[in-house]
């Protein structure tokens, strides 16, 4: 007796923190340090779809042991902003791209698809209660994180009949903690993300855990993230940890990998858009790391960033890797890497006019 678009119910939460310890918080967010009072749940069955939509109080899941995510890490996740214009009024970027990539990582992992009306009311709803931890300051956002997991109590290996969705909010500031500042990358020659058939392509916990012991590499090495080739033939560039690779030509050429086992970044898509707008030639092909490192050698590469919702635009100073030292020149203010990335910033917190039509009122 499920009836779409659904209805959310709302239990307000008895334990709201008090204004001060909220604006404490808010003042110093860091990243995925706190979270908000509420989150939202939905419940999914085989029998019934989709039902029983809430906002609730944030609070620990309860979950029987053999639930499957747990053994078969069969889950999905998201990451998406909310951000706060000069006039109080919350907006978010392009959550109809989230949706449709959430559905493509549902397909993936054999999770049953949330319609993404039903995706972007379920921010709308959570920001709508939690409204007071969006914060204000300048490039902090409200960091909303829905997610799906299997959760039916099953230890045979098959997709599970019982799934909850959720999402939860946190206040943000920056990812890196040198804000903008260009960042090293790990070269990972040992590890892989992602392989050919895998589920590269899907935003699935799995991929994420396969990057932990690569990522303490980078960070033994002094680098912020890793850099991840591909798996066949370890010949080509994928995509970082948690962040898509651009790469920028002299002549203005923008380059980025095409891979079917990377994340499909919606941060990457926009500043690709934003750059043909201004008339820069777009390719999405396969990179080698010797294009990378003949490039930057003959100054045919001027900038290579980083991208992604969390981080935003991050210069890339430096990759490092087993006798492997690229240095890319440093991205200056009048670098492409850092006016793409006001550009961004200006159209999400609404101080240039979104001619896309990306923005959405929460
Ligand atoms: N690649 C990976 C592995 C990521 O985790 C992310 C972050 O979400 C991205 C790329 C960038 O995607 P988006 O710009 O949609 O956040
Ligand atoms: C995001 O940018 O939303 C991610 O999920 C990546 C992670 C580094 C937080």
């Amino acid at each position: 007796d499920t009836t779409y678009p659904l209805q959310f119910e709302l239990t307000p939460t008895p334990a709201a923190r008090a204004d001060a310890e909220r604006e404490a918080m808010l003042a110093d967010p860091g990243f995925g340090k706190y979270f908000t009072d509420h989150m939202v749940q939905i419940e999914w069955t085989v029998d019934e779809g989709w039902h029983d939509a809430a906002v609730v109080p944030y609070g620990p899941l309860s979950l029987d042991p053999a639930a499957s995510v747990f053994h078969y890490a069969q889950e999905i996740f998201e990451g998406i902003k909310a951000y706060r214009h000069a006039d109080g009024s919350v907006w978010t970027f392009r959550p109809d791209a989230n949706g449709h990539r959430l559905q493509r990582s549902a397909e993936r992992l054999a999770l049953p698809k949330l319609a993404v009306e039903d995706f972007v009311e379920s921010l709308k709803q959570l920001v709508a209660v939690d409204e007071k931890w969006v914060p204000s300051a300048d490039e902090t956002s409200l960091y909303l994180r829905p997610f799906m997991i299997a959760t039916e109590s099953f230890l045979g290996v098959r997709a599970a009949h019982r799934v909850g969705y959720y999402v939860i909010a946190s206040p943000a500031g920056a990812y890196f903690t040198g804000g903008v500042a260009p960042v090293s990358i790990w070269l990972s020659t040992t590890y892989s993300r992602a392989g050919k058939g895998g589920t590269g392509a899907a935003k699935t916990g799995g991929n994420y855990a396969a990057s932990l012991l690569p990522q303490e590499e980078a960070y033994q090495h002094g680098c912020s993230q890793v850099l991840f080739l591909n798996s066949t033939d370890g010949a080509y560039i994928e995509e970082l940890g948690g962040m898509n690779v651009v790469l920028v030509y002299r002549d203005g050429t923008i380059v980025t990998p095409d891979s079917d086992s990377i994340l499909e970044g919606i941060t990457r898509d926009s500043i690709l858009q934003l750059a043909e707008d201004r008339g820069h030639r777009v390719e999405r092909r396969r990179v080698s790391i010797d294009e990378w490192r003949d490039g930057v050698a003959s100054g045919d590469i001027v900038e290579v960033f980083a991208c992604g919702t969390a981080a935003v635009v991050v210069p890339i100073a430096e990759l490092k890797g087993d006798g492997v030292s690229i240095v890319s020149p440093v991205a200056g203010p009048d670098s492409l890497t850092l006016s793409l990335r006001a550009e961004l910033t200006d159209i999400q917190y609404g101080r240039r006019p979104d001619r896309h039509g990306w923005l959405t009122r929460l």
